[in-house]
């Protein structure tokens, strides 16, 4: 890879920090969330609070040049007295500062799902523009006292995901009513309003910063080569991949969306004096979250699943099975690396700015076997494919800036428990038995350390 290539790991603050009610933290939308009995929770994830240093000794070992981590917005600003919470703010300074004593930059999500529940008892999350008065205050907060020593953010995690997702976005009571989908756009809106004012504070306030969003990237392939099949699959790109992103970097929706949007009656409300926030900044990279690709057809009544989330049907397509990709045990669809190079091919030539692989990751329900080894080839493989995928997207002229695969350790799944491993260390607790918590390095950490050593001129 090129030289200073950002060689990094991810994770984030609910699913790993544990310590939901220390040190003054607030709750948030992902504590707060019903969890089946006997699944994991927040309350304890994988201890990360107590056990940073350990954590980041562990990423010294692997050669990590940067570490892609989340801070929690509620144990910043745990109430809407505005009173910024010391005990958090020297949590983050301390584990910023063991990053930088490794030689490890520190790159930070500002918002990655954990709304403050308080935002959305008190003014319905963000279902209003309060809300985007408060991110802008938190990250605020943020580049104030730490952007001396963090100089690259990532404004919100999928946004795409937290506007539909009624477990992080906090309003399940409306999820199955009429007009949640206009309220998911409204919401998704007023993010990108709060992402716009967050982006241009982070330039006055840390001049030589980078700053940008981490999109969910849905890349999608036709289901056959039949022209309806294939402009499903473009319309698919368009709706879930490009909407959020067009006004994030070019302030603006294309009229095609907005058209679309605007006759099912889901399009946003504006405001007056809004057309200036949106042009008031952009991103200087984009992170993308990268795990498979989804295949999609003309949308057919037959083929509509009730299970599916509200996004993946419409009437310009529908998400249907691939025959020719393999399921894994987590990822029913299976999974594709060269799919990888096209989602960076097509965000950079519609955005021509640098990008960054924030997330990409496979999950398995692993064990530790004798030995105390954790034999992960599945995800050397899937880890490999993908890297392989990013070299050539480079050769071939993108400008990728650097590869965080998701998980550094094993976190608590974002949609289910413990029991879906995606790590490069294993954390040994099960979904009701703490343990010890252990970390044992599964073999793919091994290998990834090569990589690393090796600047990935070994893949
Ligand atoms: C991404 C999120 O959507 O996917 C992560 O940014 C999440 O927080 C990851 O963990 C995998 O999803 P899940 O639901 O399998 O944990």
């Amino acid at each position: 890879m090129r030289e200073g290539f950002l060689w990094s790991a991810s994770t984030s603050a609910f699913q790993i920090e544990g310590a939901y009610k220390k040190g003054n933290k607030g709750l948030s939308t992902v504590d707060t969330r019903h969890v089946k009995k006997g699944t994991a929770d927040t309350k304890f994830a994988c201890d990360h609070y107590h056990k940073y240093k350990e954590d980041i000794a562990l990423m010294a070992e692997l050669g990590l040049k940067a570490y892609r981590f989340s801070i929690s917005w509620p144990r910043i600003l745990p109430d809407l007295s505005g009173k910024v919470n010391k005990e958090g703010i020297d949590f983050y300074n301390d584990l910023i500062n063991e990053l930088l004593k490794n030689n490890i930059e520190p790159l930070v999500t500002i918002y990655h799902f954990d709304l403050p529940q308080i935002l959305v008892d008190k003014f319905g999350g963000w279902a209003s523009r309060e809300t985007i008065n408060f991110y802008e205050k938190y990250a605020i907060t943020l580049f104030e006292n730490f952007g001396d020593r963090v100089k690259k953010w990532f404004t919100i995690n999928e946004q795409f995901v937290v506007m539909f997702n009624s477990e992080f976005n906090g309003m399940r009571e409306f999820e199955n009513q009429i007009g949640y989908e206009k309220l998911v756009y409204q919401m998704g809106y007023h993010m990108t309003l709060a992402e716009k004012k967050a982006m241009k504070k982070c330039k006055e306030i840390i001049p030589d910063a980078m700053i940008g969003p981490v999109a969910a990237y849905q890349l999608f392939y036709p289901a056959t080569a039949k022209s309806e099949d294939i402009m499903a699959a473009f319309d698919a790109e368009e709706i879930l991949s490009y909407y959020l992103l067009d006004f994030c970097v070019k302030g603006e929706c294309n009229e095609y969306t907005r058209k679309y949007l605007k006759e099912k009656g889901v399009y946003p409300e504006m405001k007056m004096g809004d057309e200036e926030i949106l042009k008031s900044s952009s991103p200087d990279f984009i992170g993308i979250n990268y795990y498979f690709p989804l295949t999609a057809e003309f949308p057919n009544e037959r083929e509509k699943n009730p299970n599916f989330p509200l996004f993946w049907n419409s009437d310009r397509y529908s998400v249907t099975k691939n025959s020719i990709l393999k399921p894994t045990e987590w990822m029913p669809f299976g999974f594709d690396s060269r799919g990888l190079r096209s989602a960076l091919k097509k965000a950079y030539i519609r955005y021509s700015i640098p990008l960054m692989v924030t997330e990409n990751g496979v999950a398995y329900s692993e064990v530790i076997e004798s030995g105390n080894i954790i034999n992960d080839d599945y995800r050397i493989e899937y880890i490999e494919g993908h890297l392989k995928e990013c070299k050539k997207a480079i050769e071939e002229g993108i400008d990728l800036i650097g590869y965080s695969p998701w998980s550094f350790t094993d976190v608590l799944s974002a949609s289910q428990g413990f029991s879906k491993r995606y790590g490069l260390v294993y954390i040994d607790r099960t979904e009701d038995d703490l343990k010890e918590m252990r970390r044992i390095p599964k073999k793919s950490f091994y290998w990834y350390k090569n990589v690393i050593k090796n600047n990935g001129n070994n893949l």
